[in-house]
């Protein structure tokens, strides 16, 4: 439970905000590449964290990020032309590069005047970089950019790893704590029947287990780039079936199913504003391609990645109840959605716009989510008191792992997170350093 005012640090984002401000000291991911493939075309109108703003890809291959206000007369860009390496005004014709430079004032007779006007005029732009498929924009200090966070997906070749984004209709909280509560696994995504059987028929052991234990235990340990959560069901006799997620700072986590030689999974929420936020997900294969198989499951939207449409709104949203099915609710589904990621949605989303956390009753299973608020929260507090995060300057606290193992019942979490990635918080340290980011 959190007060109503600690309930308002952890959700606003808006620029000035403190949790905005915590935000602003990461690079965050803003886009897909895709979303600016070719140079020249127009430019994409983006809000983010409650900035509006616009993205295009000049003439050089260059991407900017800029506010879409003309310093001009205040003449919206969107309307401009992405021409010769910048945004050009449509109103009188000024232009501005990547960067936010007045590079054209063609409405002026050349002289001092001109000269002056191209020297001072500007529009806000964000520093930009293309890191794993994606596009990271810095919103922090001028000057204080650190190295891009050494995520695992921004190490491996593209044809190992497949990237999708979405919009969320709720707080970005809310979300990643639902991705960080892995007990809900046990009830959202819980099978009732396969079609004609009249009973579950489980894909392999590890569906049986989250289906037959429902109170997972839970434990949590805090490391350099965030925690490492693991909750622990019976398995067969004398085992215990562990998922192992990560939560990473400031808005990240990487998921809990993957056994070895599967795909790991992460995903990263940027608000939009503080009742929206973009959802971007990655699976990906350290040492593989992502298979046919796996693509095919990942297009038709049966698996973490939704199906959206060419704006990246999901087919099954807030406006038509997520296609909720009643009576695939009665005799299949738990939940009566169909889709990983769908019912991921609905739930976070069904606990309104931003979650009123004054009115909850937490338990022990949800020892992750009391952990990644003060961690988060104290970051935030201690930014307002001018100290820095950590984190923010730490690249490599970046590359761990995820994922799920099978382990006698009286072997430890700390053991557990040994054996299974050889590491006592799964710090990936066979990464670093010596991979080169693939593009
Ligand atoms: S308002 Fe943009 S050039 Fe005049
Ligand atoms: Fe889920």
């Amino acid at each position: 439970m959190l007060t109503p005012e600690e309930n308002e640090l952890l959700t606003r984002t808006g620029p000035g905000t403190p949790m905005g401000e915590l935000f602003r000291r990461f690079w965050q991911p803003v886009a897909l590449a895709e979303e600016v493939a070719a140079p020249d075309q127009p430019p994409k109108r983006m809000k983010l964290m409650g900035e509006d703003l616009l993205l295009f890809r000049q003439s050089d291959g260059r991407v900017g990020l800029v506010e879409p206000r003309c310093a001009h007369r205040g003449a919206d860009l969107y309307f401009g032309r992405n021409e010769e390496c910048g945004l050009r005004c449509v109103y009188h014709g000024w232009k501005f590069d990547a960067d936010g430079r007045c590079v054209d004032v063609p409405n002026m007779q050349p002289g001092r005047a001109r000269d002056n006007i191209m020297k001072t005029a500007r529009i806000r732009s964000y520093p930009v970089r293309e890191w794993g498929g994606q596009i990271w924009a810095w919103f922090g200090p001028e000057g204080m950019e650190p190295e891009l966070p050494m995520v695992e997906w921004a190490l491996v070749p593209p044809e190992n790893r497949y990237i999708s984004k979405k919009l969320q209709e709720c707080n970005w909280a809310q979300s990643l704590e639902g991705a960080i509560d892995t007990a809900h696994f046990s009830y959202v995504h819980r099978v009732l029947s396969e079609e004609g059987t009249g009973k579950p028929v489980y894909l392999d052991k590890r569906q049986q287990w989250i289906h037959e234990d429902g109170a997972p235990t839970f434990e949590v340990i805090g490391h350099d780039g965030g925690l490492v959560m693991g909750g622990a069901r019976r398995a067969d006799p004398g085992e215990l079936y562990w998922r192992i997620s990560q939560y990473l700072v400031p808005n990240h986590s990487l998921a809990p199913g993957t056994f070895p030689g599967e795909p790991y999974a992460a995903q990263s929420w940027m608000p939009v504003d503080d009742e929206n936020c973009w959802i971007f997900t990655v699976t990906w294969c350290p040492d593989r391609p992502i298979s046919d198989e796996e693509l095919e499951r990942y297009d038709s939207g049966r698996s973490v990645h939704a199906m959206v449409d060419e704006n990246y709104v999901p087919h099954r949203n807030r406006a038509n109840e997520y296609m909720l099915d009643r009576e695939l609710q009665r005799t299949r589904l738990f939940m009566g959605i169909t889709g990983l990621s769908e019912q991921d949605a609905a739930i976070q989303d069904s606990q309104g716009r931003i979650a009123d956390r004054a009115r909850e009753t937490l338990t022990p299973s949800d020892a992750g989510i009391v952990q990644f608020r003060k961690l988060v929260l104290g970051l935030a507090r201690d930014l307002q008191q001018g100290i820095e995060p950590p984190q923010a300057q730490r690249p490599e606290v970046y590359a761990c792992h995820s994922g799920g193992a099978v382990e006698p019942e009286d072997v430890s979490f700390g053991e557990v997170l040994e054996r299974r990635f050889g590491h006592p918080t799964a710090h990936a340290t066979d990464l670093l350093p010596g991979r080169q980011a693939a593009e």
